[in-house]
């Protein structure tokens, strides 16, 4: 390719792969297949960074990429401020007296908008390109997130038209969807650590993560609410601002009102107490904000709030019930969670038995103890909390709770590492940990060994046929076949399962290995880097901390892993049993062009480049973007440009489509 062409490429790519990005955010209509938005945005990041063509705006920086030990301390140029609440009529109907009162017979209107329930942020734009994002901090002063907020698919790295020249701050909520909330809590517990307790959390949580590359693969999804211009228009207001956010191409939640009364405002929360439970993200209640910006200013405010805004706070829904008993759960890499085990009380649809205490720090923090009534709440719509306790000063109360000293299953000694809340057993034999290293191994995720569930993983340990996930592979058809639940069929179709598993590319299988903090994405980062498992066993911090999105505590958590003698020697008894250790090169369906290096150029009469260029991978060729004397082949299309004369002056052998097909089907 030459410069022009490069230019070409990367800023199709650009477009198309936006294009792909509204389409699955803003729409909800996803049009690409992840593996084709995987492999062109690889495209697009190694022709930008080989031509030095990186823009803050390309789609290229969602992928993240930076490691940031600590974050900057940023002032905010209009302070963040938060809102009085109120949680009933009377209060909003002195809150629009008040305003009355000063605002004498003023013909003033109000915006009602939904509350979210998730993270304040800041944007900063500069010349219409997001410069800055920040946390809301203590209002005045916030963390400077930047690199993790560029890489939220829904805030725009550019505006889409600038309606206002300089500088502008938008401000509004980060969050996340129920759905995608619980199936990244689901994984997360998986992948043993602990779960977030509700959306709110995992959102504020992820945003502070050092590794943006992490923070990337989190869905966190983004409503502005509000836009400061310098030299506002005299009548600006609150209607317009969001109107102007959409246009500038923010997302702005639809569900937003013009009330020209208090009495319609309490309508539209009327309204939405029902509706709130059926939008796929969570709600808190309702902002209430005065519309015109000229009346705010004479409304002032007070040292916390603005006096021309309030939020309305539903009620969430609540219940109390006894707390029977505290019980201790070991996760897959020890980690303790204590949970509340309670007596079954109805709440919002469903019968709740049991809550995630979290952990201790949690149960301190509530006073909680065995035996107390307490307040159980359905915050985000479906994981019930421990609230409170309903009556703390009661008399023969038991006593606080104290956290056991040793597992609950095995006996070890628990520890606590500075700096984390949650106790861990690291009894590596620890019997529910063998057993969720198992499951985990086996899953869907992982290895996708079908039909090898909890049951059969418990069988399988406690009959002794199996210590560990490596010995999974030596399981004999008659063996499975003896368990119970099981038949000559079942256990044929498991050992066919793990037969299959062998075939599982090499980041899966580092994946399905269970070290603390490997998720998927560091899994292909390290198997990319890497390239076999070897070199990965003997990579130490600075070659670990050198990989894009790895952290210190990653790194350090790879070296801990490899550096126990049993497992290592469960990866030596996996490779005896033929699993993928190394990075496959692309899938070589032939060895035809092997070793042979092509660059494509112009339009190929039937197919487009990239297929051409799958083919030549998959036939075990390489591609190049320029032509030089080690090129083997210059695959030439019509409208062909510099490549091709480049290719005719060195003297390397040009070929049509039909010419290239013919090397590959002769
Ligand atoms: S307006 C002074 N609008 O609620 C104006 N805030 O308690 C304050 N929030 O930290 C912001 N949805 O993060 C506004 N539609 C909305 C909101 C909203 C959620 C949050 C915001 C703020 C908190 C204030």
């Amino acid at each position: 390719m030459d410069l022009f062409q490069v230019h070409d490429r990367i800023s199709w790519l650009r477009n198309r792969l936006n294009e792909a990005n509204n389409q699955y955010y803003q729409d909800a209509q996803p049009t690409m297949s992840d593996s084709e938005y995987d492999s062109l945005m690889a495209e697009l990041i190694q022709l930008e960074s080989t031509h030095q063509l990186q823009t803050p705006d390309s789609p290229s920086v969602r992928v993240g990429g930076t490691v940031t030990k600590s974050f900057e301390t940023v002032t905010h140029k209009t302070p963040l401020l938060s809102l009085s609440n109120t949680y009933n009529e009377g209060e909003l109907l002195d809150f629009d007296r008040r305003i009355k009162d000063i605002l004498g017979h003023a013909d003033f209107s109000y915006s009602a908008e939904l509350k979210f329930d998730g993270m304040a942020l800041r944007l900063t734009y500069k010349n219409g390109f997001l410069v800055e994002g920040a946390t809301r901090g203590n209002g005045v002063e916030g963390d400077n997130i930047t690199t993790n907020v560029k890489t939220v698919k829904d805030i725009p790295l550019k505006l889409n038209v600038e309606l206002f020249g300089g500088e502008l701050d938008i401000r509004g909520e980060a969050f996340m969807e129920r759905e995608a909330f619980a199936a990244f809590n689901e994984q997360r517990e998986a992948d043993g650590e602990q779960a977030f307790a509700n959306p709110r959390n995992a959102t504020a949580g992820s945003l502070k993560l050092q590794e943006s590359k992490v923070v990337a693969s989190r869905p966190i999804r983004f409503f502005a609410y509000d836009l400061i211009i310098d030299n506002p228009p005299k009548d600006f207001n609150q209607v317009q601002k969001l109107n102007w956010l959409k246009e500038m191409g923010l997302p702005v939640c639809e569900h937003r009102k013009h009330c020209s009364s208090i009495q319609e405002v309490i309508q539209v929360i009327q309204e939405w107490d029902e509706l709130r439970h059926h939008l796929p993200y969570d709600t808190d209640g309702v902002v209430v904000k005065v519309n015109e910006d000229r009346f705010r200013d004479t409304l002032g405010r007070t040292a916390k709030a603005p006096r021309w805004a309030i939020a309305y706070k539903y009620q969430a829904e609540q219940a109390e019930t006894i707390l029977n008993d505290i019980t201790l759960q070991v996760g897959r890499l020890g980690t303790i969670t204590p949970v509340a085990e309670l007596e079954p009380v109805f709440l919002a649809g469903t019968t709740v038995k049991r809550a995630s205490l979290h952990n201790e720090d949690e149960i301190l923090r509530k006073d909680i103890r065995i035996g107390d009534k307490v307040l159980v709440e359905k915050a985000g719509e479906i994981i019930p909390q421990v609230v409170s306790v309903v009556n703390p000063e009661r008399e023969n109360r038991s006593q606080p709770f104290k956290m056991r000293s040793d597992c609950p299953e095995c006996g070890s000694t628990l520890v606590k590492t500075e700096g984390e809340v949650a106790w861990r057993c690291e009894n590596l034999t620890c019997p529910p940990q063998i057993r969720h290293k198992i499951e985990y191994f086996a899953s869907r995720t992982a290895m996708q060994i079908e039909g090898l569930g909890e049951a059969i993983v418990d069988q399988l340990v406690t009959e002794g046929l199996i210590q560990t996930y490596a010995d999974l592979y030596d399981l004999k058809l008659e063996q499975i076949a003896n368990l119970e639940r099981m038949g000559e069929k079942s256990a044929q179709n498991l050992i066919q399962s793990l037969e299959d598993s062998k075939k599982r590319p090499f980041d899966k299988v580092l994946y399905s290995l269970g070290i603390r903090f490997v998720g998927a994405t560091v899994a292909r980062d390290l198997a990319e880097h890497f390239r076999s498992i070897d070199a990965i066993i003997q990579a130490d911090f600075e070659a670990l901390t050198a990989v894009d999105s790895i952290g210190p505590r990653i790194a350090e958590s790879v070296i801990e892993f490899f550096s126990n003698d049993e497992n290592r020697a469960m990866v030596e008894k996996l490779k005896l049993a033929g699993l993928q250790f190394q990075l496959q090169e692309k899938q070589v369906s032939s060895n035809k062009l092997e070793g042979k290096t092509f660059v494509l150029t112009g339009t190929l009469p039937t197919m487009k480049r990239e297929q051409a260029s799958e083919l030549i991978l998959e036939h075990g060729g390489k591609v190049s973007s320029s032509v030089s004397k080690k090129t083997d082949y210059v695959l030439a299309g019509e409208e062909a440009g510099s490549k091709l004369e480049k290719a005719r002056n060195l003297g390397v052998p040009v070929i049509t489509e039909e010419e290239f097909l013919n090397l590959i089907n002769e």
